[in-house]
């Protein structure tokens, strides 16, 4: 089975082109399931119960989030109540939302996904490590495909989550830096690994924000309103091939769908 996982939607552009090419793509790359991290999406941080219902009728099946997950208060409500978004797993049980969730494909193959957020650069939370094991053990046993999103800043802590992980979860795949890396690949026990599988949205930015906003600020301590940026949209992601029986990964590639793919793709 393929699953494909989106990496961090940013803004209007981001949820656009997801709205014009997830449900052709599912068609063309023949995907079982599609998981994005929606954290950014609207207008740059967090997520609204409406964008939600937006994303799940494009055809994205689940929703994972981030650190941005809290910064839009209408969607308390609906990380209680929906079973097609989760917080990060490492968050204490008192806070808004659920720690996994069981997707299923059309051929009824259950899959659980959950997020993690790191600890380095970002604000504190409780281990990554030792939530993702509370999590695996909560698991029913019919439950062989798995997908984490490690929400997280450092590379190191990455690669540690995926060794950790590895033969026991199908993929461990990367999100929050908005930059795709290169070293995708199936580790020892069958477990597909990422750093980061990037972002969604407009990719002439700074990590999706207007380049002379980002600068200002940068060099000049002056405010500014860190607005989405709206040139070269695209959709990062990877696509990961996995044995429903096994839940073991057996191929993993990156994908990016630029504004001409997304017209192609929509056309058909
Ligand atoms: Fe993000
Ligand atoms: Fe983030």
């Amino acid at each position: 089975m393929k699953i494909l996982f989106i990496g961090d939607i940013v803004g209007k552009p981001g949820r656009q082109i997801c709205v014009r090419a997830v449900r052709p793509l599912r068609a063309e790359e023949n995907l079982d399931l599609v998981v994005a991290n929606a954290e950014n999406i609207a207008g740059g941080s967090g997520l609204t119960p409406e964008i939600h219902h937006e994303l799940i009728a494009a055809g994205i099946d689940g929703i994972t989030m981030g650190d941005h997950v809290y910064k839009r208060r209408e969607i308390f409500p609906l990380l209680q109540t929906e079973k097609r978004i989760v917080r990060p797993a490492n968050y204490p049980s008192s806070a808004p939302g659920k720690d996994h969730m069981i997707l299923r494909t059309r051929q009824h193959v259950p899959v659980a996904v959950f997020a993690l957020q790191g600890r380095v650069f970002m604000p504190p939370v409780d281990c990554p490590f030792q939530a993702a094991e509370r999590v695996l053990a909560a698991l029913p046993p019919e439950v062989r495909v798995i997908l984490v999103d490690f929400h997280a800043e450092a590379t190191s802590d990455k690669q540690l989550m995926g060794r950790l992980l590895d033969g026991r979860v199908s993929a461990v795949l990367g999100t929050h830096t908005h930059v795709p890396t290169a070293d995708e690949c199936i580790l020892p026990g069958g477990t597909a690994f990422q750093c980061d599988v990037g972002m969604t949205g407009p990719h002439d930015s700074i990590l999706g924000r207007r380049l002379d906003r980002v600068k200002e600020t940068v060099l000049t301590f002056r405010p500014t309103h860190y607005e989405v940026a709206t040139r070269d949209v695209r959709i990062n992601g990877s696509i990961v091939d996995i044995d429903p029986e096994t839940g073991k990964a057996a191929a993993i590639r990156r994908i990016v769908i630029d504004e001409k793919k997304a017209e192609e793709l929509a056309k058909n």
